[in-house]
């Protein structure tokens, strides 16, 4: 399966590209950065030095939005660190991001290879929805895209009801989720139920492959920050679960087929993800439906991504 991943790298990222190039079936056809976790400049920046250090320094890297579609963007050093990567020093990338944007990238991508091209999106979506602007067809000319973003029937984690990536661009993840991909939104509701714990992380800590030992740095950090959130040693495995998703659905063991929009108004509850799940929703809404993930089988995925690490 041939892959465009657009991310705002990050220690979870590091992880899910990680994960991506470890898969025989997955050709990573090109990645579009986001700022996010930090700046455009370091997101770019990172994502080229984790393919260099991944062995894939051929693959075409896209720098992306600085910013929202409207708002200011909220960076997240305290979470990934002031480098975006847990403060790890990795590898100088041996090339540069190409001219064309992230949303240039995908859609001349998806163009030239209509319906064969999936789309991972574990930043914030403003560089889809530029896209979407560029290519009114992207949603006909890509097969599939997986969202990590949104918290449905859960707490958020930046606001009390919006997660990270739809909260920092709010408009851009209605454009997106309005827009009528096949979309299957990975949310909060389940990664922030997909832990690696203590156990976990010894085992990927023993395990000798550069890979492996760049991700448990990367994790040392972000592990540090998400002690507090959930009283032990661990952390939510966001987007590496959405590129597993991507690459193998079985791992979603339920979903449900729902209209999905993004809150932009409210006072208290802008960026949160609002999915009708009512037994008798409104048959006349026209909103493309998203498979929203509510169950995963999280073992076999912490079993797998620590595979793709060794
Ligand atoms: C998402 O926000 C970012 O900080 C992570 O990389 C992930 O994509 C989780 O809310
Ligand atoms: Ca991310």
């Amino acid at each position: 399966m041939r892959v465009f991943v657009d991310c705002d790298p990050g220690i979870d990222d590091a992880l899910a590209l990680a994960y991506l190039v470890a898969q025989p079936d997955v050709e990573l056809v090109g990645v579009g950065t986001v700022y996010g976790n930090n700046s455009v400049d370091v997101t770019t920046d990172n994502a080229l030095r984790l393919l260099e250090l991944y062995g894939e320094p051929g693959v075409p890297v896209a720098g992306g939005a600085n910013r929202p579609l409207v708002q200011p963007p909220h960076l997240a050093e305290g979470v990934h660190g002031r480098n975006g990567l847990g403060d790890v020093k990795t590898p100088e990338p041996g090339g540069a991001a190409v001219e064309e944007s992230a949303a240039e990238l995908l859609v001349r991508l998806a163009r030239s290879a209509p319906g064969e091209i999936d789309v991972l999106a574990v930043g914030p979506l403003t560089n889809l929805a530029l896209a979407l602007g560029l290519e009114p067809e992207l949603p006909k000319l890509v097969r599939r895209v997986v969202v990590m973003g949104g918290a449905v029937q859960v707490a958020g984690n930046v606001t009390p009801w919006a997660e990270a990536n739809v909260n920092n661009d709010p408009e851009a993840a209605e454009v997106v989720l309005a827009a009528g991909f096949d979309l299957t939104l990975v949310a909060l509701d389940v990664t922030m139920r997909t832990l690696a714990r203590g156990p976990w992380l010894d085992e990927l800590a023993a395990v000798e492959s550069d890979r492996a030992r760049s991700s448990s740095r990367f994790l040392d950090f972000y592990v540090g920050w998400y002690t507090d959130v959930f009283g032990e040693r661990a952390c939510a495995m966001h987007d590496p679960l959405a590129a597993a998703i991507l690459t193998d659905p079985a791992l979603v063991t339920e979903s449900v087929e729902v209209p999905v929009r993004v809150e932009l108004k409210g006072e208290h509850t802008r960026g949160l993800t609002v999915a009708d799940l009512r037994p008798n929703p409104d048959l006349s809404d026209d909103r493309p439906k998203a498979a929203l993930v509510t169950q995963v089988n999280s073992e076999e995925f912490l079993k797998r991504m620590l595979n793709a690490l060794r």
